[in-house]
């Protein structure tokens, strides 16, 4: 089974967005897929509870009350959407149950503060040293042009770990989420911009560069 974390001690960075994303995009290519909450907000969970029955099913793992335990065993891919405010021990405790972290940080200055603390630390952690894990990091909810996005870019590009890509903000991420959906379930005249965007994260998830 490979786990895939999406994680950063910052909240409304987009982690719950990413995983939702992420569990959706393997469904579709034909993976069985779990997601595993571990907020008690239950972002990822609440957006499972409205998925359309015909779309490839998820199974939702209440990960903040019981962990993994009630993962199926068939599982693939089991996608991890980690709480907020997740510092020493508690963090080290989830790097464990993952292989692939996928860092979010939005381009504004409370954020790339608070993201650099965090990277910082996940950087020192054991497991990462030793590449039993994989990090990459992706700017979201971007708008190009902006002072504040070149900023991130710049700062994202000096980083030791791969920055995979820059998603745009679009009121796109609201609409798949209120209905169960991903952007790759997203008619393609509206979510092309948004697919070209995530490319590089679905062909380093395709890769051996985001496995140990
Ligand atoms: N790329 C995006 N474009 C527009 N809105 C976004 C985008 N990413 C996240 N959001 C919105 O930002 C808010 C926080 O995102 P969320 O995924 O819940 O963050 P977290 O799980 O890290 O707290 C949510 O309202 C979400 O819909
Ligand atoms: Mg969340």
């Amino acid at each position: 089974m490979r786990h895939v974390m999406v994680m950063n001690a910052k909240g409304g960075c987009g982690k719950s967005t990413l995983a939702t994303n992420i569990a959706s995009y393997f469904a579709k290519e034909g993976h069985t897929v779990a997601l595993a909450d571990y907020d008690p907000q239950r972002s990822s969970l609440d957006w499972l509870a409205v998925r359309p029955e015909d779309l490839p099913k998820i199974t939702g793992v209440a990960a903040y009350e019981d962990g993994l335990r009630s993962a199926p065993r068939d599982t693939e891919v089991l996608v991890i959407d980690a709480p907020a405010r997740t510092h020493g021990a508690e963090m080290n405790e989830l790097v464990r149950r993952a292989e692939t972290i996928i860092v979010p940080v939005l381009p504004s200055p409370i954020d790339l503060k608070a993201s650099s603390h965090f990277i910082a630390e996940l950087l020192e952690l054991g497991k990462v040293q030793r590449e039993q894990a994989r990090v990459a990091v992706v700017a979201n909810r971007v708008r190009e042009n902006t002072l504040m996005f070149d900023e991130l870019d710049q700062y994202l590009d000096k980083l030791k770990v791969p920055y995979l890509t820059a998603l745009r903000q679009s009121t796109n991420y609201l609409r798949a989420y209120q209905r169960g959906m991903g952007v790759f379930e997203l008619p393609e005249y509206l979510a092309r911009p948004d697919w070209e965007q995530w490319t590089p994260v679905t062909k380093w998830l395709g890769s051996k560069k985001s496995q140990p």
